[in-house]
């Protein structure tokens, strides 16, 4: 998963992979000499399923549309299952406003905090405090010189010796012939696209590395789990967050199908929360020919998969960034009392998502 897939011609004909194609962006052909800015092509959203929709209906008394049933779970509001994947649970809005803003602010700037891992690590090392770097428009460098221990860079020991990269304002960022470009903080902030909480996974090795340094999952995210996990759970047991995936998307990210299969306990439940911009989520079969059923994740919903569904594959092809598919008004509005602006100017362009996971 994760941008592993190799995305061969047979994999163009499975019909997830053909669901992916309709919904991912692209852009109208201009010439290159039009200075217009490029426009993404229109998409048929009709068969996107909107559970919002399917909670206005809800309130109001009426039939379900045919296979869709509600659950009261103890929330505000109802949980809708799937008849024909079962197993897969939505809680439309289940965050209030307040809660959606605290865990954007939490996943920007202290998920990412080593000994939290990025995608960064693998190329940088730790880095520190890389959401106010990029407020303060600093710039990542890497220094030649040997390391000192008192110097609070960061280590990265790669394949060619011992690197370190430390953040300097942008200005006095310099490079030689020995050392790599300059990095500024903004575009990094940019290209985050994974943080993981408590157990750490290893991506080459594809399985949890129980040796590597973390910290447990925090206490506040781990009773929000439990609750949200609760439809979902067999009677009488309780959910244990043990780790953590945050995914970044900005416009134009997306996450290739596949399956959630590292964790040894299939039967609890995997949390997913969205923030931020609204996307499409793709809830496939147990085999990349099964179509794959679209629906919208808005700011505040989670989705649980336990069960057959957690055997399902899924992935995200979309994500909306402008004003009128976005979403996020009621975000920006509670954003917008706040001194500081930079969690809602990167919002206004980006989706989060934070999946809980049981892992033993
Ligand atoms: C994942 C995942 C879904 C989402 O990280 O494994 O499936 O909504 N994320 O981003
Ligand atoms: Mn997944």
């Amino acid at each position: 998963m994760y941008g592993t897939e190799k995305v061969s011609e047979d994999a163009e004909r499975t019909a997830f992979r053909r669901a992916e194609k309709k919904y991912k962006l692209y852009y109208e052909d201009t010439f290159k000499s039009s200075k217009k800015k490029k426009q993404p092509k229109p998409v048929d959203l009709s068969e996107v399923l909107d559970f919002t929709a399917v909670l206005g209906l809800y309130k109001q008394n009426i039939q379900l549309p045919l296979g869709i049933s509600a659950l009261q779970c103890g929330f505000n509001g109802p949980v809708f299952c799937l008849e024909n994947r079962p197993g897969f649970y939505f809680i439309p809005g289940a965050l209030s406003v307040e809660e959606q803003c605290q865990w954007i602010r939490e996943s920007l700037s202290s998920f990412p905090q080593p000994p939290n891992r990025t995608n960064h690590n693998a190329i940088y090392g730790p880095i520190d405090d890389l959401f106010v770097a990029a407020k303060e428009k600093k710039v990542l460098v890497e220094e030649s010189s040997v390391p000192s221990l008192d110097s609070g860079a960061n280590v990265c020991v790669g394949n060619g010796g011992s690197h370190r990269w430390k953040f300097c304002e942008g200005h006095l960022a310099t490079s030689s012939r020995k050392t790599s470009k300059p990095v500024s903080a903004q575009v990094l902030l940019r290209k985050l696209r994974w943080s993981t909480l408590g157990l750490q996974f290893d991506w080459p090795k594809r399985n949890y590395d129980v040796s590597l340094p973390h910290n447990k999952i925090p206490e506040t995210l781990c009773q929000l789990a439990k609750r949200l996990a609760a439809p979902a759970m067999p009677v009488g047991e309780e959910f244990q967050p043990e780790a953590a995936i945050v995914n970044y998307f900005g416009l134009g990210d997306t996450l290739g199908g596949h399956l959630d299969d590292m964790e040894a306990d299939w039967s609890k439940p995997i949390v997913s929360m969205s923030l931020g911009c609204k996307a499409i989520f793709l809830l496939g079969g147990k085999s990349r020919e099964d179509p794959p059923l679209a629906m919208f994740l808005r700011s505040g919903d989670a989705v649980l998969m336990a069960g057959e569904a957690r055997e399902c594959f899924h992935g995200v092809p979309r994500i909306f960034t402008d004003n009128e598919n976005a979403e996020i008004a009621p975000l920006e509005l509670q954003f917008s009392h706040e001194d500081d602006c930079s969690f809602l100017e990167y919002i206004r362009t980006s989706r989060i998502n934070i999946n809980i996971r049981q892992v033993f």
